[in-house]
């Protein structure tokens, strides 16, 4: 079944191991952790030190998805701090074959994120090293925006790719999923969908994620 994973971008910031505990308990599978460095993305988030905190608080994996420069050089410190999934950007990358193989060197699952302009292609020779692909479908830096039409395209494309090859590669999908457009998404082959905004800015976050939860099972695949 599709996994949901909260992304805490859109939480309040001052109570984040509270949003946590609250996400697991609706349901929630996997915790989205953005990180942002100011220079690959407009925007500054977080770092390993707050993900070593969250990783006391929930038995949920940690999904840290690099938005930053140089993303080799960091990946050591999110993987001493306890990240369970790490993607790193093939548009912030030198040594993307470097960067994953350092990931999966320590047991953890290894993801490379693609933003909207970027064609699935570029991934050609990597594509059999990873566990996940991450669809961004918006551009990052930003909870909050507006979902990317273009991506429906790139996601099933990515899963009819993945099927030929005969890979078991994962598809996250990242950037303006909501209650209305998750099962389409689903549809067109995403594994796991990111879901900030809709689940952290409602009124009513943990009925969200049970009524996205409720969704992903009317509707996955076998
Ligand atoms: C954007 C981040 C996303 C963001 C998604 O740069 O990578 O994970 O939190 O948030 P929504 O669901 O609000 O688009
Ligand atoms: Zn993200």
């Amino acid at each position: 079944m599709t996994l949901l994973a909260p992304s805490i971008l859109s939480a309040d910031f001052a109570r984040i191991g509270e949003a946590v505990k609250w996400a697991e308990e609706a349901g929630a599978d996997i915790i989205h952790v953005d990180v942002m460095d100011g220079h690959f993305v407009p925007n500054l988030t977080l770092g390993p030190q707050a993900v070593a905190s969250l990783k006391k608080t929930t038995r949920l994996p940690l999904d840290v998805h690099l938005m930053v420069e140089r993303p080799g050089d960091f990946i050591p410190l999110f993987l001493d701090a306890g990240a369970d999934w790490v993607s790193v950007h093939v548009e912030a990358s030198r040594h993307l074959h470097h960067d994953v193989s350092l990931i999966k060197s320590s047991g953890q699952k290894a993801g490379v994120a693609l933003n909207p302009a970027t064609p699935i292609q570029l991934l050609s020779e990597i594509l059999p090293e990873l566990d996940f692909v991450l669809v961004m479908s918006v551009n990052p830096g930003f909870g909050g925006q507006s979902f990317v039409p273009s991506s429906h395209r790139k996601i099933s494309d990515l899963r009819k790719w993945i099927r030929e090859r005969h890979l078991e590669v994962q598809i996250e999908v990242d950037g303006g999923i909501n209650l209305e457009n998750a099962a389409a998404l689903i549809d067109d082959g995403a594994g796991i969908l990111v879901m900030g905004a809709a689940v952290f800015l409602s009124a009513d976050p943990a009925g969200v994620i049970r009524q996205a939860k409720e969704i992903f099972q009317r509707r996955s695949q076998p």
